[in-house]
């Protein structure tokens, strides 16, 4: 079931395209051009807080639905790791919706959180991978992404396929809100369409990436920065890197640097910046100075104008297409996806069944 790919990890992050493309599917109306949410019995416009639970890469995923729930429905979200969450008792907001992501839908963790939260009062919502999970089930309102059977340990295709849900989740709480009006919401499903296209163009630079690799593949620590909606994307990049490598890696917030990062910064460690071109730009390019002007090497990762800004005097750049902030986080998954894949490549590790790790972690 591999086809023509080495691994199912390789294969599941080239099926992101396609499977992206599916999800949206059933989450975008083409013929009116609106966003729409399966049928739900609660009223989605009287929410006004939200918490978000979950582990691992299915967290990061929610990390970003913060970035983009709180920017345009402007509705709070508190978020959590589930194994945290369930055991710091946290009071709950009157009425909120409590959203729970997972790729198996049977997480420990994740699952006593939601329970937890369904005993409180809250609505529940999940956005899961397998349709017949429990979290699907315990569900008020069920989010499939239908990203089909993910078997490589690290996720890849359930990640971009959860960003996809989230993405349309925060355009239709945004209009039901009030905090979006029907223009704009036009072109964010606009743009949500582009994003398999984007996606393919991002995948285009698998060669590049596979020789950056070597580079990258000696080194004892990487450390990954971003900003805003990108920084998850950091944290993603470090987390799939070291899953699968077995190189230690760190995602900081881009700002965060100077706040003690910085003293690891020799010509050793890379950093992996993840900086779509956009208002603030500017400040990731003085954090990436920072770094440089520690003799630490900088891979960037933007699109043309980030590079023609500062790609100069960088170790490596990886040009992605230029693209609307709501689907940048799925484009920028895909070089970080790749980097860890074709490092791990370069030093020989078990890419689809990492070391220590399970598919699924229904044990505590
Ligand atoms: C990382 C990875 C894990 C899972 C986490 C949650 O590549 O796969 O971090 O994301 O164990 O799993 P689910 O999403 O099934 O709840």
């Amino acid at each position: 079931e591999r086809g023509n790919y080495r691994h199912f990890m390789q294969k599941e992050i080239f099926e992101q395209p396609t499977v992206v493309a599916q999800t949206l599917s059933s989450y975008v109306r083409q013929a009116d051009q609106t966003v729409a949410l399966p049928q739900m019995d609660f009223d989605l416009s009287s929410i006004d807080r939200m918490t978000i639970v979950a582990c691992g890469t299915s967290y990061y995923a929610g990390m970003v639905g913060r970035y983009w729930i709180e920017q345009f429905a402007r509705v709070p979200v508190d978020i959590d790791v589930a194994s945290e969450f369930r055991y710091r008792e946290p009071p709950l907001p009157k009425g909120g919706l409590a959203l729970f992501i997972s790729q198996s839908g049977e997480t420990a963790d994740t699952l006593a959180a939601l329970r937890y939260c369904k005993a409180r009062g809250q609505t529940i919502a999940a956005i899961v991978n397998v349709p017949t999970s429990t979290m699907a089930r315990e569900a008020d309102l069920l989010l499939p992404i239908h990203a089909g059977p993910e078997i490589g340990v690290a996720s890849t295709k359930a990640f971009t396929c959860q960003l996809a849900v989230l993405a349309a989740l925060a355009a239709k709480l945004a209009v039901v809100k009030g905090q979006m009006q029907r223009a704009e919401e036009q072109e964010v499903v606009r743009h949500l369409l582009e994003a398999p296209a984007c996606l393919n163009q991002a995948l285009d630079h698998d060669d590049d990436i596979a020789a950056m690799a070597h580079t990258i593949a000696p080194a004892r620590d990487v450390l990954y920065l971003g900003r805003g909606a990108d920084f998850p994307m950091a944290l993603e990049g470090a987390l799939k890197l070291k899953e699968i490598s077995y190189i230690h890696a760190e995602g900081y917030a881009s700002g965060e640097m100077k706040h003690g990062p910085i003293a690891l910064i020799d010509e050793d460690v890379p950093v992996v910046v993840i900086a779509p071109s956009g208002p603030l730009f500017e400040k990731t390019v003085s954090n990436m100075q920072e770094v440089r002007a520690r003799g630490g090497q900088v891979v960037l990762i933007s699109d043309a104008d980030g590079l023609a800004e500062a790609g100069e005097g960088c170790l490596a750049t990886i040009e992605m297409p230029k693209v609307h902030p709501l689907i940048a986080p799925l484009v920028y998954a895909v070089p970080v996806q790749l980097l860890a894949y074709h490092v791990a490549l370069v030093k020989g590790t078990d890419v689809d069944q990492p070391r220590n790790l399970a598919k699924s972690v229904t044990v505590e």
